[in-house]
């Protein structure tokens, strides 16, 4: 070699490329790291009702699915699903060209936009006056219209279905009908990583949760909260061997969740086994699919804010309200039913819920008293609650509060209208129906509808004249779905027919 030695300036000059050369190396591999590993960052909303239906409560870093994979899985599963899409899941969108349904939020993670589910899908309900007409939304209503379960099945097929791999994933993005536009690193990395992963979590939730092909389809506006609790935060043994058939189908029906602030202290949960609204709000953001470590609590907080005084929605048809019939309930109400529930304020604003008035209201009913059917309440283990209240240890928002109770929960009936179907299990169509002796409730009926009959007080039970095939066949019969219970003189259902109409037509008005 008789290459010329490099002269000292020359020797300089190349050092100093190599320096810059490493250093904006470091920097390009600080971005990508920071890019893939650190930078997470929402869609935020500045309106509150927007932010309930759309904010992020953290449930996408750990569940969620890449924001495309979200929107092509109806158009690979077009055969099975139909052009309803995800509305086959009871997912409301607010608009016909929507984007993304109600209580699916957005996040990027690692470089990745992903979707998951926030507080309003379960927790926004709707009616109509008849089966073709507009619908109503209600923000903080039972989400009456919502197949979780059916929703959960078909994620878990998709896991092991043939037809969910790289190459139909990335031409149903691609497709005219996602209007995804995928580019060349974006498809080799949903070749090489993304589809793989996505994968590979739904088959951990579809072990997870094997279950669920043991239970009973909870059918809309229902949904199993603690059993899949137990096995995805806990492990818990989900067995034939470790749990009963009554504990395995305990579905209970979405509660109404606005006036927080009123409930702060009372018994609550369908059972009553929490009495902080802080720590069953955060109980709920980890049915939702967070995690104690990837909860955005600050942004769960400005849903708790909102709810502490949402107002319970106003019958809507109050002009039809006869006043002196509502007068008669009112007295039938106060005499049999205020001590455990609460009523409505003197002069007929808003609700009161002064325990010292109405020394039961938040309280238990011990099961043998109250006799309604058993699921909901022995799904809820004290086993359970031990191991619940070791979560978040080492947070100041650490679990204290969960026990084991004796009964159902007196909730106070604000907004009552617009509850159905009544009870814990959601067994009984309307306030009417409730007011009878079980053996004389509807044993069999169409569970779906949100035509309101108002009459009654409740959704239609008998098919709503449009969209029978569409509805679910709720029979009374089967394990967890009892309409038994609160029934007897002190519940009302030995009065007469004209005080008990009475009765309903007072409780519109709460
Ligand atoms: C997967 C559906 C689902 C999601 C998502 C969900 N909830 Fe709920 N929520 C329920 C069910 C079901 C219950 C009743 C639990 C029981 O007692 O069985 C409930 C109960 C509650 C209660 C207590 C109501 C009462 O009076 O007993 C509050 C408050 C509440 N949820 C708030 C929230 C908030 C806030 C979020 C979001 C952080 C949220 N929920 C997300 C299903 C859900
Ligand atoms: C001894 C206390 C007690 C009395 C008295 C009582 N209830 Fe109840 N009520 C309960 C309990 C407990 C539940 C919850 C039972 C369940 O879900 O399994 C309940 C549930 C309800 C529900 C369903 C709530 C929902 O969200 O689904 C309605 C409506 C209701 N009661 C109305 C009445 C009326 C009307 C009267 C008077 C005629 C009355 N109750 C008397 C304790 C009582």
């Amino acid at each position: 070699m008789d290459l010329d030695p490099l002269t000292p300036v020359e020797r300089a000059l190349k050092r100093k490329r190599w320096i810059r050369f490493w250093v904006v190396l470091a920097l390009v591999l600080a971005a990508l790291y920071y890019l893939i590993f650190v930078n997470t960052y929402v869609v935020a909303y500045e309106d509150e009702r927007e932010h309930f239906l759309y904010g992020s409560i953290g449930s996408e870093v750990a569940n969620g699915l890449p924001y495309w994979v979200f929107k092509a899985l109806p158009e690979i599963y077009k055969e099975e699903l139909g052009p309803q899409g995800y509305r086959r899941f009871g997912l409301l969108y607010e608009s016909p060209d929507a984007d993304l349904p109600m209580g699916i939020s957005r996040r990027y993670v690692s470089g990745i936009e992903r979707v998951w589910l926030n507080c309003s899908v379960c927790h926004v309900g709707t009616w109509r006056e008849t089966a073709g007409g507009p619908r109503q939304f209600i923000y903080g209503a039972p989400s009456n219209n919502l197949r979780l379960y059916d929703f959960i099945q078909f994620l878990r097929r998709v896991a092991i279905d043939n037809r969910f791999n790289a190459e139909t994933v990335i031409a149903a993005i691609n497709s005219e009908a996602v209007g995804g536009d995928l580019g060349f690193v974006e498809q080799a990395l949903y070749r090489l990583v993304v589809v793989d992963r996505v994968r590979e979590g739904l088959l951990a939730v579809r072990d997870q949760l094997d279950f669920l092909d043991r239970q009973h389809d909870w059918g809309p506006g229902r949904v199993d909260t603690f059993n899949p609790y137990k096995a995805i935060q806990f492990n818990f043994p989900m067995g034939p061997a470790a749990i009963d058939d009554a504990a395995l189908n305990g579905a209970s029906d979405y509660p109404a969740i606005w006036q927080q602030r009123p409930r702060e202290g009372m018994q609550l949960h369908w059972d009553g086994n929490n009495t902080s609204v802080d720590e069953r709000n955060l109980s709920a953001a980890l049915g939702a699919g967070v995690t104690p470590v990837t909860v955005d609590r600050d942004r769960i907080l400005r849903v708790r804010d909102w709810l502490w005084d949402l107002p319970a929605p106003p019958f809507p048809a109050a002009e039809s309200v006869d006043p002196d019939k509502a007068a008669r309930g009112r007295d039938l109400y106060a005499r049999y039913c205020a001590a455990c529930h609460g009523m409505g304020a003197e002069g007929g604003y808003g609700y009161d819920y002064d325990s010292n008035r109405y020394p039961r209201l938040g309280r238990v009913v011990p099961l043998e008293r109250i006799d309604t059917d058993r699921g909901r309440w022995a799904s809820y283990t004290e086993g359970f609650a031990a191991a619940q209240n070791l979560l978040y240890a080492g947070y100041p928002w650490r679990f204290s509060q969960f026990r084991k109770t004796d009964g159902y929960a007196n909730h106070p009936l604000d907004g009552i209208w617009a509850r159905s179907p009544y009870l814990h299990n959601g067994s009984v169509p309307t306030l009417r129906d409730l007011l009878e002796p079980s053996e004389r409730r509807p044993a069999v009926w169409l569970r779906g509808s949100d035509v309101f009959d108002f009459e009654k007080v409740g959704y239609r039970a008998d098919g709503d004249g449009a969209s029978e095939d569409a509805l679910f066949l709720y029979d009374t019969s089967v394990t967890g779905n009892s309409n038994r219970g609160h029934e007897g003189p002190a519940y009302g259902t030995t009065l007469s027919a004209a005080e008990k109409d009475a009765l309903v037509e007072y409780m519109k008005t709460l």
